[in-house]
């Protein structure tokens, strides 16, 4: 998502990663994956790379050892390591492959690639205490350098020999750690069917208080077997931070050295939530939604033709074509997912005064009223969020906000319109103009007009708001000059292509002398080699130098259902964080207490 990050002298920047860990208790079935995914991706968005680190999914482990145990009973010992690392080979793999549908570069790598070391005990019964020693942090780095999410299986390493060894029950949590301490990270962020560590077992006892903090001895004594011993002493032992969550829950419990004991009561509030459009978009958004409700509830979705075969399942009762009865549901957020200008600025409106916040995925309408719905939501007191407007997956409203807290930016440069990206690499492999643009169409990367794709405006309005939220100005569309694709022949695209060069519809802004903005979408035949020229198919790129002369480049999925409904669920997930903010209580322990009274 961002290959590079480069100071003027052309240095990358090169952050620690954060590290996460998901267990087997949520990774429960393939099913989980995208859930998996999405706390990968809101990491992702803020500009950080991610070491995830895989547990086998739930029951994988077991299962690989009866049926090896069934056969051959339990003599085999030698090589059991290498048949019950498949299972977290498994899910990195599943993981991996959940990552590439949303776009984000991810790769699932063997620890052995690595160097991940741990001699095998010569006694068995040892082999529980198992202790990694070392891995190959360049190795490491060089991937991450490379990718933005390495994904590595758990609970195995090598031996001296280059063996599968294992590291015991639990033994993913260390993998985890281990890895942290070996990129400099301060952090590892683990996630579990519990929001925390409590004071006894909440499943067994229903009201026991969670602590939101605590230092490591203290929670040695709470913990159990919730984190593994060699990884809360490893932890401890460089000053690691463990963050204990659940999927899509921002408050959990934090370990880390002199941390007070604490504890909170935290209402997870469900929020009820309305999407306005069920298409391309919607039914993703929608599938996530089902995935978490836990968190949001589902009330009500407006269409235009109830009659319309859908390709995912959704309950009859809960669609709907009369507006009014959608906003008589009360939802506490509304996704506006249809399109066009005047309906959907009518409907958002109607939103915020209704008390709810909103999460939309339309340019067209953010860029002709964006004044007037920022001004709106300020009236109502409500938040508006609209990150899959620019770039579809590519998080590229949010790079800016984050250069531009620290310097301004001064250009840009970008590949920001799948479907004409799409047309014209479909020119350049022979396909006909009108057989190119029904593909897009039918493969979900098409404006229901596709005319906004074709003459520029879809890319035009993204250039509007990365005007104002990277540059702070504001741009009329109007002042944007345009290349239309229907001037281009295809003849044209594949002599282009013949003498070595790419034709990208390139859209650009630069500040004039006078401090006012320059912009333009224009058709331009680029060096294969170009940054904007490697973008494939209905990837998006961007790439933006700030005051400093730092670039800085970003790329991924630009258009269609996952990539989108990502960014879309990022949002949503930031508005339940940010209500569930004001739902927190937290009240100090004194520490060495009894927690409860
Ligand atoms: P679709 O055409 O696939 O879906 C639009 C949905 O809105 C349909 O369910 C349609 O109902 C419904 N709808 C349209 N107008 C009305 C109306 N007046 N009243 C009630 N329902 C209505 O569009 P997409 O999902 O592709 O795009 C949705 C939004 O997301 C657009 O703003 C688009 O620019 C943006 N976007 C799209 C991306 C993509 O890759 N597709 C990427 C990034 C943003 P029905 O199903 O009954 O026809
Ligand atoms: N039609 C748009 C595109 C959708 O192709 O880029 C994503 O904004």
């Amino acid at each position: 998502m961002r290959p590079y990050s480069q100071n003027q002298q052309g240095s990358p920047r090169l952050d620690p990663p954060v590290v996460i860990k998901f267990g087997g208790s949520v990774l429960r079935s393939v099913d989980a994956m995208p859930m998996a995914a999405h706390e990968i991706y809101r990491i992702l968005r803020r500009g950080h790379k991610v070491v995830a680190v895989t547990s086998a999914l739930h029951g994988q482990t077991d299962a690989l050892l009866d049926d090896a145990h069934n056969v051959f009973g339990d003599g085999a010992a030698h090589n059991r390591p290498a048949l019950l690392r498949l299972g977290e080979m498994r899910s990195a793999a599943l993981l991996a492959l959940a990552l590439e549908r949303i776009g984000v570069d991810a790769r699932a790598v063997d620890p052995a690639q690595i160097g991940l070391l741990c001699p095998a005990p010569a006694d068995e019964a040892k082999n529980e205490e198992a202790i990694v020693q070392a891995c190959d942090t360049a190795r490491l780095k060089a991937f991450l350098e490379r990718h933005d999410v390495v994904v590595v299986p758990g609970f195995s390493a090598c031996d001296e020999e280059g063996f599968s060894s294992l590291l015991g029950r639990g033994g993913s949590d260390q993998s985890a750690v281990f890895l942290a301490s070996a990129l400099g990270a301060e952090k590892v962020r683990m996630i579990k069917n519990v929001d925390g560590l409590y004071e006894s077992d909440p499943f067994c006892a229903a009201d026991a208080p969670r602590f939101s903090s605590l230092d490591y001895d203290h929670a040695r004594r709470v913990c159990g077997p919730a984190i593994q011993k060699q990884a809360l002493d490893l932890a401890d032992s460089q000053g690691i931070t463990l963050d204990i969550a659940m999927l899509a829950r921002h408050h959990g419990s934090t370990i880390a050295p002199t941390r007070p004991a604490r504890i909170a009561h935290v209402e997870a509030k469900r929020l009820k939530v309305a999407l306005l459009g069920c298409g391309t978009v919607g039914a993703g958004v929608y599938q996530h939604l089902a995935r978490h409700d836990d968190l949001f509830d589902v009330c009500a979705i407006l269409v235009n033709d109830l009659e319309k075969k859908r390709d995912v399942d959704i309950p009859a009762a809960l669609l709907g074509s009369d507006p009014a009865q959608v906003f008589a549901a009360r939802p506490d957020i509304v996704v506006e997912m249809i399109g066009g200008v005047d309906t959907a600025d009518a409907f958002i409106r109607n939103a915020f005064f209704g008390g709810a916040d909103v999460v939309s995925a339309n340019k067209a309408v953010l860029a002709k009223r964006f004044s007037a719905l920022h001004k709106a939501a300020a009236q109502a007191g409500r938040v508006l969020r609209y990150s899959a407007a620019v770039g579809g997956g590519v998080p590229m409203l949010e790079a800016l906000d984050e250069v531009r807290e620290k310097a301004a930016v001064s250009s840009l440069r970008g590949v920001i319109n799948g479907t004409a990206n799409f047309i014209l690499d479909r020119l350049a492999d022979g396909a006909g103009f009108e057989d190119a643009v029904r593909e897009a169409q039918e493969k979900g990367f098409a404006e229901s007009d596709p005319s906004a794709d074709l003459d520029g405006d879809d890319a035009a309005a993204k250039l509007v708001l990365m005007a104002r939220r990277g540059f702070g100005r504001a741009l009329p569309v109007k002042d944007i000059a345009c290349d239309s694709l229907r001037d281009l022949s295809a003849q044209t695209v594949r002599q282009a292509r013949e003498n070595g060069d790419v034709i990208r519809q390139v859209s650009t802004i630069s500040r004039r002398q006078n401090g006012r903005l320059r912009a333009a979408v224009r058709l331009e035949a680029l060096p294969a080699d170009d940054f904007l020229a490697l973008a494939k198919g209905e990837r998006n790129r961007l790439e933006f130098t700030d005051e400093s002369g730092a670039v800085h480049g970003l790329q991924g999925k630009g258009a269609g259902r996952w990539p989108t409904a990502e960014a879309v669920f990022a949002d949503l997930l930031d508005i339940h964080r940010l209500r569930a903010q004001n739902e927190v209580h937290i009240k100090a322990m004194p520490d060495n207490e009894p927690v409860c009274a």
